[in-house]
């Protein structure tokens, strides 16, 4: 997140995706759109502002924004690793404070994996996956037909046929893709650690696996390690954690965190 506040003008935090800045403000609409117009003196990048009007929500984890100053438009343009992604911020969950985890993952995968993106949003994963490695295969997984849509359109974009883009729950369509996968993504942080079946289904005999979760701070990777571990002994396979940290504060006393792990079918 970048900040007027770094400069000392004004307390207000924002995302930037492209042109287009969006802010959090607990206060009068008026003192918001003073707020938006004094980020935009501020940083010249940002013609739109739009304003969270509401929580993360639903299944889709999408939020409410309203337009607030600026430049009136919904659709952004947001460039990452090489890719260009179009979407409307209001109907699909993309967060661009996942970048260094893109980023990560990009230096740890191999061209010639077999990819699978669980929950995929409109896609950055896969696309930038299979956008440096044309000899993978990447499957993105998503539910929400409105980011399916935004991901085929980037697909197209970015020249990157070897990500597929599946429309689906992943409990229903796990099954189709069983065995299929040297690499999971698993971007759910709230309910990750119900989708372990799934991620065993879809993985080879041995694959690596990127698991996000939130929850309260105090010992969240050793109580979700010892989930997953468990888990994998329960269905035979051998686990070994790779790596882990936190991604991001969540909440003063709530984190999200990452675990990279290998699994082994015995
Ligand atoms: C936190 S977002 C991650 C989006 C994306 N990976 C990114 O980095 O921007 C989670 C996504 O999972 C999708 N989703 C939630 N439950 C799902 C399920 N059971 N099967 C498939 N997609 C699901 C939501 O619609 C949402 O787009």
């Amino acid at each position: 997140m970048d900040s007027v506040e770094k400069r000392g003008k004004s307390s207000i935090g924002y995302d930037l995706l492209g042109r287009t800045a969006i802010i959090e403000f607990r206060g009068p609409r008026s003192q918001a759109r003073r707020a938006a117009l004094e980020l935009m003196k501020f940083d010249r990048r940002a013609e739109t502002v739009l304003l969270k009007s509401g929580p993360v929500e639903g299944r889709y984890r999408t939020r409410k924004l309203s337009y607030i100053a600026g430049v009136r438009r919904y659709n952004v343009e947001y460039r990452e690793n090489g890719c260009l992604f179009k979407f409307d911020p209001r109907k699909t969950f993309f967060s661009s404070r996942l970048s260094f985890e893109r980023s990560r993952i990009l230096k740890l995968a191999k061209d010639g994996e077999e990819v699978c993106v669980m929950f995929a949003g409109v896609g950055p994963f896969a696309i930038e996956l299979a956008k440096k490695f044309k000899g993978s295969i990447v499957t993105a997984i998503e539910e929400n037909p409105d980011s399916v849509r935004y991901m085929k359109d980037s697909i197209t974009i970015n020249k990157t046929p070897n990500a597929i883009p599946v429309t689906g729950d992943v409990k229903k369509v796990a099954k189709n893709y069983r065995e299929s996968a040297d690499r999971i993504i698993m971007p759910l942080p709230w309910s990750s650690l119900d989708f372990l079946d799934e991620a065993l289904t879809i993985a080879k005999r041995t694959a690596v696996v990127h698991i996000y979760i939130i929850g309260k701070t105090k010992n969240l990777v050793a109580d979700s390690w010892k989930k997953i571990s468990a888990h994998a002994k329960r269905n035979r396979y051998s686990v070994k954690k790779l790596f882990s940290r936190e991604v991001r504060t969540y909440s003063p006393t709530e984190s999200e965190i990452v675990i990279d792990y290998r699994i082994r079918k015995l």
